[in-house]
């Protein structure tokens, strides 16, 4: 389907026009699809029909209520990795029994907070973290859910700061030292094993590295099963999207949901579950998914305004008002975004330019080098594929205000975050009494 396409000229997001919102409501600001969110989330779900399975979301990608709440009314998990999600999950009408807790440093209250709100699995990383569990349960006198998270040891070939599945990072349990951990655990009172978890990364774009992490650990599951009578394995998320849509090969509709028709290849749904639903149809067990970026991410887009033309030598730079603070993907990951006008150009010239924001830093850049149609001061542009981790990576730094999100619906248009005021910059500090 097509949420972000233009009409009469003007980028609309399904039918509400992106200017417009702009001129009533200003910029910079995060814009969903509601309508993408829930056909991703319920594609997703058709094609693992075959499997008992949930989708548990995973927040950290985006944890506006409003996203949540359209998610927990379709029936959907979530996946949390700290005591703020859990409290907005549940703020958003999410069902903690449907909530597996993850990370690799919890902390006492989160592990208290969660046992109290019964979630479905703590996913554990260590056997620290599993004595201190089992600690906490004791003294309340309840008992904790727990998986194991096992490292498959394989490249996902995907950005070094998004790998997680392999020897050299901080995550899960090697392989070869799992049923050891498994067997402490079973002699934990207050632990309960239920289930087994694993996660390789973000933006994968290939199904190899999932089949190959499923084959891996498959077996151990097999035995896990057997032994203790697990309830679940759940095999993350990670599943990437295309960032380069067709608008850089010429057309004029930006895809969302549709990858196969965009430039670059995308892993599709159909083809990651086609590889993994034999392997894990065996198994006879309830498969959770923990997908994030896949349901959000061409979900949405930052709008922003061009301050200044600025010319540099040979250079062209448009200083833009969104800046690193707001999305911060570009600088820390080097990673691409689609940038285009929110007025369609009919004849666009097409020139270099560097789109950079107002933060004093040099990586303070959305695109370096864009080969983009010429873009005036005043022009609006949409940075797209904004909606997994975008927002929620923001900060304040150089005490520039959070940016305001909104939610589309067919013509409906919600307001569901604020921008930040001034005041609220400085709400939560205190003047020392000395
Ligand atoms: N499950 C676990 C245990 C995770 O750590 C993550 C993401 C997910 C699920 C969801 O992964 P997804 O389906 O969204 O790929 N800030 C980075 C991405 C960090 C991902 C961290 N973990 C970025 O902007 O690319």
């Amino acid at each position: 389907m097509h949420s972000f396409r233009y009409r009469d000229g003007q980028l609309h997001c399904e039918d509400v026009d992106l200017a417009r919102v702009a001129e009533k409501f200003g910029t910079p600001r995060y814009i969903y699809s509601a309508g993408t969110i829930l056909d991703h989330y319920r594609r997703l779900d058709a094609a693992l029909a075959p499997l008992d399975h949930l989708i548990c979301y995973a927040v950290k990608a985006n944890s506006n209520r409003a996203i949540l709440k359209l998610l927990a009314e379709e029936g959907a998990g979530f996946d949390i990795v700290s005591g703020g999600e859990l409290y907005r999950v549940l703020a958003a009408g999410g069902d903690p029994a449907k909530c597996t807790f993850a990370g690799v440093g919890k902390s006492f209250d989160e592990i208290q907070y969660a046992l109290e709100k019964r979630v479905y699995s703590f996913n554990v990383e260590s056997e620290a973290e599993l004595e201190y569990i089992d600690r906490i349960a004791d003294a309340k006198n309840l008992h904790a859910p727990i998986a194991l998270r096992a490292n498959p040891n394989v490249d996902p070939r995907t950005h070094e700061y998004i790998s997680t599945g392999s020897r050299e990072n901080k995550f899960g349990i090697a392989l070869d030292h799992l049923a050891a951990v498994y067997e402490s655990a079973a002699k934990m009172p207050n632990i309960d094993i239920v289930g087994v978890q694993m996660h390789i990364g973000s933006q994968i774009t290939e199904v190899a590295p999932f089949a190959d992490a499923i084959k891996k650990v498959a077996p151990i599951v097999r035995d896990l099963k057997s032994k203790y009578g697990i309830k679940f394995f759940s095999i993350g998320g990670g599943l990437g999207i295309v960032y380069e849509s067709s608008f850089a090969s010429g057309s004029r509709d930006w895809w969302n949901a549709d990858h196969e028709t965009s430039a670059k290849h995308q892993l599709s749904i159909q083809e990651y579950v086609d590889a993994i639903l034999p392997p894990l149809g065996e198994l006879k067990l309830r498969i959770l998914v923990e997908p994030g970026r896949l349901l959000v991410g061409n979900a949405g887009v930052l709008l922003t305004r061009v301050r200044y033309i600025k010319r540099t030598g040979p250079k062209k730079f448009a200083i833009v008002d969104a800046g690193m603070n707001d999305l911060i993907r570009p600088a820390l990951y080097h990673s691409y975004h689609e940038i285009i006008p929110v007025r369609e150009l009919n004849n666009p010239g097409h020139e270099k330019i560097d789109i950079v924001g107002p933060v004093c830093e040099s990586g303070d850049f959305f695109a370096l080098d864009r080969e983009m149609p010429e873009v005036r001061e005043g022009d609006l542009l949409a940075i797209m594929s904004a909606g997994a981790y975008g927002f929620v990576m923001a900060s304040n730094y150089n005490s520039r205000s959070l940016p305001a999100e909104a939610l589309v619906r067919g013509d409906e248009f919600a307001l569901i975050r604020k921008r930040q005021t001034n005041k609220d910059l400085i709400s939560g500090e205190i003047d020392p009494q000395w």
